[in-house]
């Protein structure tokens, strides 16, 4: 599909605290397109949220988005103050320029978009600057891809030991587990319960995430031994 024929439309969400008191508004263009990057999976809506209520955490700090996508957690952290880094799979340059045209939209010109795929030693990896925080929201949904995605999360917390993977993910399988996995690559994750950050309500955001979804949230961190 070449850009001409791609069908946008922008999405707004605000995020909210203290009933209110302070909030953030900002839009997103969606692409109709099946393409998994293109549109804002539930996924996002609760890993933004995180950041949102972390806000004061990320201020300064430098985040990197893994499978960025329609960028929404990324353009949160971006807004509050964070140096953020976007980054979607190399092969997807589709995707890439949603990246770009999410920053675009939220008038974050500064916004790095890299080409990053998950598993790859590729110089755009190798040449990262320190890194306080990772991102990634929704991508744990292919099981073949579970690996290397903690591949690159696990080179970048060597690299950075005291950073921090932030994901999130849906319940889509009772087999899908990455226990093994994250004991091979030397890491370890706590969950996160919805309800210490705001995030087990209907509409969260403005969005039609109804308040059951199945969207999980943990921690992954380098296992020191
Ligand atoms: C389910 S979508 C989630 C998108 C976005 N994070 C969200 O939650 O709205 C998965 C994302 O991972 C990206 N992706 C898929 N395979 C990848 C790979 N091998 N390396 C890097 N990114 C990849 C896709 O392009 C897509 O943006």
């Amino acid at each position: 599909m070449n850009e001409s024929s791609q069908t946008l439309i922008e999405k707004s969400f605000t995020f909210e605290d203290c009933g209110g008191c302070q909030s953030l508004t900002l839009s997103v263009p969606e692409v109709l397109d099946p393409q998994y990057g293109m549109y804002v999976w539930p996924c996002a809506v609760v890993l933004a949220q995180y950041a949102w209520m972390a806000r004061s955490e990320l201020q300064h700090k430098t985040i990197l988005e893994l499978g960025a996508g329609v960028s929404l957690p990324g353009v949160v952290a971006a807004k509050c103050g964070a140096r953020v880094i976007l980054s979607d799979s190399a092969e997807l340059p589709l995707c890439l320029r949603n990246c770009r045209r999410s920053c675009d939209v939220n008038h974050l010109p500064n916004v790095p978009v890299i080409g990053l795929t998950w598993g790859q030693a590729s110089p755009e990896l190798l040449s990262l600057p320190p890194v306080d925080v990772i991102l990634g929201s929704d991508v744990f949904y292919e099981p073949e891809d579970f690996e290397d995605v903690l591949v690159t999360v696990s080179f970048i917390v060597r690299r950075n030991p005291h950073a921090q993977f932030w994901t999130t993910y849906q319940e889509r399988s009772a087999d899908w587990s990455i226990d093994a996995l994250l004991h091979k690559w030397d890491l370890k994750c706590i969950n996160v319960p919805l309800e210490t950050f705001d995030a087990n309500k209907n509409h969260l955001a403005g969005s039609t995430l109804p308040g059951n979804h199945t969207v999980q949230m943990m921690i992954i961190t380098r296992q020191v031994f």
